[in-house]
């Protein structure tokens, strides 16, 4: 099964698991390890004790086991204490410097040591793979399905490429028979991180199989009533991409805030007025890949702003990439269709976006400019664009903005078709540029072999169809 299918089969049971069909495991019959007392691990290890979960921590450094046993907290974290402090009392909790120990008396082991940066800069896995080799060797001696829990912030891939090849050398058995995997981000937000941990901004589940997920979605069932499921690098991955959009909004914010100050505007109150739009500002809109943005606004004030910091000579490094960045996913674009030589491409959407005649900054026509310059033949569909209208107004406010495309704007009345079927049936290959329903349903029944290049996931389930190419999936 392939990464792809296996997310789609994963990310599809996200509801049958807030019903699992598996045995509930209940916190009387589910005892549970944590590797590493730092701060993830000894959040997890109260927070789970104090819901009643049976708790065994263990960790390399005795002062922290010490500590947890003594019911205090190894960090300073608001509340935490108290819940040690708690379950200590309750018997819930135990812990100790042997790690093979709180393995062995646990159904489940939530790894959370750390993953200290190399002097490299490039994070540092010893600590993980020590972990692993620990947990392996028990489940070697270990009847029962055992299921490891990674917590520890790793790049896509460490879980199924690192840790499950040890797991299943030190143990001799195998993923999802012997033990199941699952890789689980924490979110929480050192401060109120108890808070957070009982009221999570969300509960995703990386799993290798289903009774794995299932039993973890059982313990988190408890602060959290919708529990998202994935597969495992996907999970990985949502970890750090959580991590960079908050690092970017910071980045965009204090780039307002720099550009405000210089021209004498108070950065709060226009920042106050951003954050109430939660239409298109806060919110999913704009946050799916796909193709370069074009149109008349987007392009011409991005590079407003880019002049207003040159002007004031302030430094705006993330506004200044915004462009350059754009521009590479038309490079990319062109970079996939330049993978057929000598075919024929017709292009399906051609204004900036779908439902509008607007060919102003369209990265459609910066692609056909590329193609014309190579020569590659080509055609187009576009319901929007009437050829007779085309070719008067709307050209000549390109050709004023653009003037390198006036070579393609004197062909492309030529090149647009007046209907879908005619730019079908004499291409070898389809770009899709905008996402109507029209255009799923054309590509569904094109000719045997046409290749289709899509820019904008026509498809939910993307299609397993080796002539079918996603731009970023
Ligand atoms: N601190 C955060 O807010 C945060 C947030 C998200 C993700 N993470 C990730 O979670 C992981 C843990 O972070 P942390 O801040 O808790 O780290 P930490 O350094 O505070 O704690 C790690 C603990 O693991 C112990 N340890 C190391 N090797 C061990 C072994 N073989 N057996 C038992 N114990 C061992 C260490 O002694 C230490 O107490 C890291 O990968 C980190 O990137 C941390």
């Amino acid at each position: 099964m392939t990464a792809m299918q296996a997310l789609k089969d994963l990310s599809a049971q996200t509801d049958k698991y807030q019903h699992s069909e598996y045995p509930e495991m209940t916190v009387d019959r589910l005892s549970i390890s944590v590797i590493g007392l730092g701060y993830v691990g000894v959040v997890t290890l109260g927070c789970l004790a104090n819901l009643g979960f049976r708790m065994h921590g263990a960790d390399i450094i005795e002062k922290k086991s010490n500590a947890v046993n003594a019911g205090r907290s190894t960090i300073d974290e608001e509340g935490l204490g108290d819940l040690l402090r708690d379950s200590v009392a309750r018997g819930l909790v135990q812990a100790s410097t042997d790690v093979k120990d709180a393995i062995r008396a646990t159904d489940m082991t939530f790894l959370c040591v750390g993953t200290p940066e190399s002097e490299d800069g490039a994070d540092n896995f010893d600590t993980i793979r020590d972990a692993s080799r620990a947990v392996g060797e028990v489940l070697a001696e270990k009847d029962g399905y055992h299921v490891v829990v990674v917590r520890s912030s790793a790049p896509p891939g460490t879980t199924m490429n690192v840790v499950v090849p040890i797991l299943e050398e030190a143990s001799g058995k195998s993923l999802n028979t012997g033990f199941g995997v699952c890789f689980n981000p924490q979110f929480f937000r050192e401060g109120v991180a108890v808070a957070d941990f009982y009221a999570p901004s969300k509960t995703v589940i990386g799993a290798s199989d289903h009774r794995a997920a299932a039993m973890l979605a059982s313990v988190y069932r408890l602060v959290d009533d919708r529990i998202l499921m994935c597969n495992i690098t996907a999970a990985e991955m949502v970890k750090y991409i959580d991590n960079v959009w908050h690092a970017t909004k910071v980045t965009f914010s204090n780039e307002v805030g720099r550009l405000c100050k210089a021209v004498e505007i108070d950065s709060h109150e226009v920042m106050n007025i951003f954050v109430q739009d939660q239409k298109l500002n806060l919110s999913p809109y704009y946050l799916k890949p796909g193709f370069a943005f074009g149109g008349s606004c987007l392009p011409q004030e991005v590079r407003a702003i880019e002049d207003l910091a040159k002007n004031f000579q302030i430094q705006t490094p993330l506004f200044q990439s915004i462009l350059k960045s754009n521009a590479m996913q038309i490079e990319e674009g062109l970079r996939m269709i330049r993978k057929f030589p000598g075919k024929r491409i017709g292009f399906l959407g051609v204004a900036f976006k779908c439902d509008s005649d607007d060919l102003r900054d369209s990265p459609a026509l910066e692609l056909m400019a590329a193609l014309l310059n190579d020569g590659t033949g080509f055609s187009a569909f576009d319901p929007s664009l009437r050829i007779s209208e085309v070719s008067r107004g709307h050209f000549e406010d390109v050709r004023r903005s653009r003037p390198k495309l006036n070579e393609l704007l004197d062909y492309l009345p030529k090149l647009l078709r007046p209907n879908l079927e005619e730019v079908i049936a004499e291409s070898d290959v389809l770009v899709i540029s905008h996402n109507k329903d029209y255009y799923r349903q054309a590509v569904l029944r094109r000719p045997k072999g046409t290749h289709v290049i899509d820019l904008v996931r026509l498809f939910k389930d993307v299609p397993d169809d080796p002539t079918y190419h996603g731009i970023s999936w």
